[in-house]
């Protein structure tokens, strides 16, 4: 059975890798982002940056996918949202758009205030008015905060955010879980754990790391190289969004959920694979940790896998091939003649 879906945030890495996932199964998405075609955001306004370069690649890749039709607005502007939603009346919605990084919420913590928590609300309030059957929305492995023991479990506490970007995920979700107590909304709050691969995040580890050691820069290792992460392939976790966001997931009520593989490596391991398929020897720093770092991320699988049952688990070199053949045809870093 084909349905309607809207998904949020759709010029990002999970939007856009979920939307193309979707259409090609058949559903109808209707897709939305601030982004305009030239990947600029008013956060962002520099047509030849990385974020927006990468940005108007998938936004071009999706704009010429039958059964894509795409959207610009801005979430936290007053109305936009409601507006779009009653024009599209979609079965589902997917919540991905927001503010994202620990870091960069560290350097500026107010640019996450309007897209993630007024965003937020204002895409809580128009699925709530408008009946939407579900609201599958991003939550992040960083709401579990500093801590040594694993795996994380989805009834551990969330309540010492370390950064303010954890802060407005935790936030979410219990707007969330007040949106449906007041209104009976049904809701998953989907909590990933470090997603990597091919069209991926410029901001985030693997492809700072991809291009610092492709020019042969020293890459800087904060804590040693032993923080742990529990790396999640992007084709694997758009399989578990779509397994959530359909008629077979037992899932009821305002909950959360792991998205992650109860996996972890550590840092200086995922860089030597990284490493391997890139054919470079890596030139290291090591650094005390940073603030705002936690030591590690481990996903409890259990609820899960009790949800959609079992989900594609890629290896991670098979994840990293498919992200540096990418990456090296994306940009070949040619030297000028
Ligand atoms: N990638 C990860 O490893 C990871 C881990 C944990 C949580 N998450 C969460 O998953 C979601 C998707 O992450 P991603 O990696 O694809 O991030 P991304 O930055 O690539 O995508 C987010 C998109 O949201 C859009 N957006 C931001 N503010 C907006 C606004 N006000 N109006 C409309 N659009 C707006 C951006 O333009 C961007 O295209 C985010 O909510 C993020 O916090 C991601």
């Amino acid at each position: 059975m084909t349905i309607q879906i809207a998904i949020t945030g759709a010029a990002g890495f999970i939007g856009s890798s979920l939307a193309l996932f979707l259409a090609r199964l058949g559903h109808g998405v209707h897709a939305c982002d601030w982004a305009e075609r030239s990947g600029c955001t008013p956060l962002d306004t520099a047509p030849d940056s990385t974020q927006a370069r990468l940005r108007a690649d998938r936004l071009a890749i999706l704009a010429k996918t039958p059964g894509i039709h795409l959207s610009h607005f801005d979430l936290a502007a007053s109305g936009a949202f409601a507006a779009w939603l009653a024009q599209r009346q979609p079965d589902v919605v997917i919540h991905l758009a927001a503010q994202a990084g620990v870091r960069h919420s560290m350097q500026s913590p107010l640019d996450f205030v309007a897209p993630n928590l007024i965003g937020f609300a204002y895409v809580l309030d128009a699925c709530h008015r408008q009946g939407v059957r579900q609201l599958l929305y991003a939550s992040s492995s960083s709401v579990y905060g500093m801590r040594d023991s694993a795996p994380f479990m989805e009834e551990d506490r969330t309540d010492r955010p370390e950064s303010f970007y954890a802060a407005t995920k935790q936030a979410n979700e219990a707007m969330a879980m007040a949106y449906h107590a007041q209104y009976g909304l049904r809701s998953l709050g989907m909590r990933f754990f470090t997603v990597y691969g091919p069209r991926g995040r410029p901001d985030m580890a693997p492809f700072l790391f991809a291009q610092a050691m492709r020019r042969q820069e020293t890459i800087t290792l904060f804590a040693k190289g032993e923080l742990l992460r529990d790396f999640t392939y992007i084709d694997d976790t758009v399989a578990a969004i779509a397994a959530l966001a359909g008629p077979d997931a037992l899932w009821e009520g305002a909950t959360v959920v792991n998205v992650g593989h109860h996996r972890p490596v550590s840092v200086n391991s995922f860089v030597k694979s990284l490493a391997q398929q890139l054919g470079v020897e890596p030139v290291i720093a090591y650094a005390a940790m940073q603030k705002a770092d936690v030591k590690l991320t481990c996903a409890s699988e259990t609820r899960l896998l009790g949800m959609i049952g079992q989900w594609p688990d890629t290896p991670l070199e098979e994840g990293l091939s498919q992200f540096v053949s990418w990456l090296q045809d994306w940009d070949p870093l040619l030297k000028p003649a």
